[in-house]
């Protein structure tokens, strides 16, 4: 597609810091002559251009939008990062296989730059990773996948699963539902899970072989002992959720080198002084860890990118025996309400946000 003019406009989500609304805003892309035909316009040489059909809300678009507080956060800053949509243009020399026409999804990993909740995306394939879409996937589908699947995907390599026993606390995050059908893929002996009593049964039709109701425990320490007790120590916990009930017990409940990996810290909340308090622990368990003073291996996992691997992700997503949860899909003017349900704590899987149509 070529345009006839240099500035492509749309409307796109954006907000300024935590003390300004998160609003729709109208955006330009600024095209670039056509040498072969200088009447047209299109993308800038290494760009591709996508127009976006879907995105899907993640809690940490949220928490970044918390954290943007201070003199230093004037400019407009999109908001998130998951997306799917169609290749619409590409730019000269741009050192990709992607063609105009490809169905893709991706993440928008640059903070505090472009988001997706966005009409229009132009993007360097070589630092964004893009891939075009699985057939067996609709668009929905293709937007909800990226940050939540990418994350048990890259976690789950630096995992051995195979007869042995893994607690996923969060078991019902999109991040945890993953997590669980890959454990049990894998060969995992045992998945015990932490959840709330109406996403008990999903669990355990993924596989999960022990559920831990968290809304009937005050204290999980309790039941995870039980399990301890029952059928051994942990050799992994996966904390999806956020959380740190275990820790005075941590050499009773993880086998001795054992690995201990969060992706939200010891405080699940998404408010400046949660995430403060999230990084300040973390970092202390971190290096607690690295120097040996712990008796097993402690990691907070961030998601930066795919690390080359979003081939091979939607590989094994698409492979036809993983589940794909979407709680819900709202439409572009109403991410108000979007947001609302993504932070109600009663999600079923994503919420996704039609841009526009497949
Ligand atoms: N570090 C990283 O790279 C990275 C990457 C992705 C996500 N994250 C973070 O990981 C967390 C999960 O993300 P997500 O997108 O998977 O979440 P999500 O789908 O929005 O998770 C929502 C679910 O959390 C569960 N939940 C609520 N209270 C809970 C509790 N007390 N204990 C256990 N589970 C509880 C509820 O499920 P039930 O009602 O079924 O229990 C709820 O439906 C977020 O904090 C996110 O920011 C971090």
């Amino acid at each position: 597609m070529t345009f006839t003019t240099s500035d492509l406009t749309f409307k796109a989500y954006a907000y300024k810091n935590a003390s300004t609304p998160i609003e729709l805003t109208d955006e330009t892309i600024t095209l670039v002559q056509d040498p072969q035909n200088p009447s047209t316009y299109i993308p800038p040489p290494g760009k591709v251009l996508v127009k976006i059909n879907y995105t899907s809300l993640n809690p940490v678009d949220v928490k970044l939008y918390h954290v943007a507080t201070g003199p230093l956060f004037r400019q407009n800053k999109g908001f998130g990062r998951d997306f799917s949509g169609e290749v619409i243009a590409i730019g000269n020399e741009t050192k990709s296989t992607l063609k105009v026409g490809d169905f893709v999804q991706g993440i928008y990993t640059k903070t505090f730059e472009k988001g997706t909740a966005s009409q229009y995306l132009l993007v360097d394939p070589n630092e964004i990773e893009i891939a075009t879409k699985p057939e067996n996937l609709t668009l929905i589908e293709a937007a909800s996948w990226p940050t939540v699947f990418g994350t048990a995907f890259l976690i789950s390599k630096k995992i051995q699963y195979k007869n042995k026993k893994v607690l996923i606390l969060g078991g019902g995050t999109s991040v945890g539902r993953y997590l669980v059908q890959i454990a049990k893929q894998e060969g995992a002996k045992e998945v015990a899970v932490t959840c709330s009593t109406r996403t008990q049964e999903t669990l355990k039709e993924l596989g999960a072989d022990t559920v831990i109701d968290y809304t009937k425990h005050k204290n999980l320490v309790i039941p995870v002992l039980e399990s301890v007790k029952a059928t051994g120590k942990f050799d992994y916990i996966l904390d999806t959720y956020g959380g740190n009930a275990l820790f005075p017990e941590i050499d009773n409940i993880l086998v001795r080198n054992g690995f201990y990996t969060t992706i939200t810290g010891d405080y699940p909340g998404s408010d400046f002084s949660s995430l403060m308090w999230c990084v300040a622990a973390s970092i202390y368990r971190t290096v607690s860890s690295k120097l040996g003073f712990s008796s097993f291996t402690y990691e907070f996992f961030m998601f930066k990118d795919f690390d080359n691997e979003i081939e091979q992700a939607k590989k094994y997503l698409s492979s036809g025996k993983i589940k794909i949860f979407i709680d819900s899909v709202y439409p572009f003017d109403q991410l108000d309400q979007a947001i609302e349900k993504l932070e109600s704590g009663k999600t079923s899987g994503k919420v996704v946000v039609e841009v526009a149509k497949e």
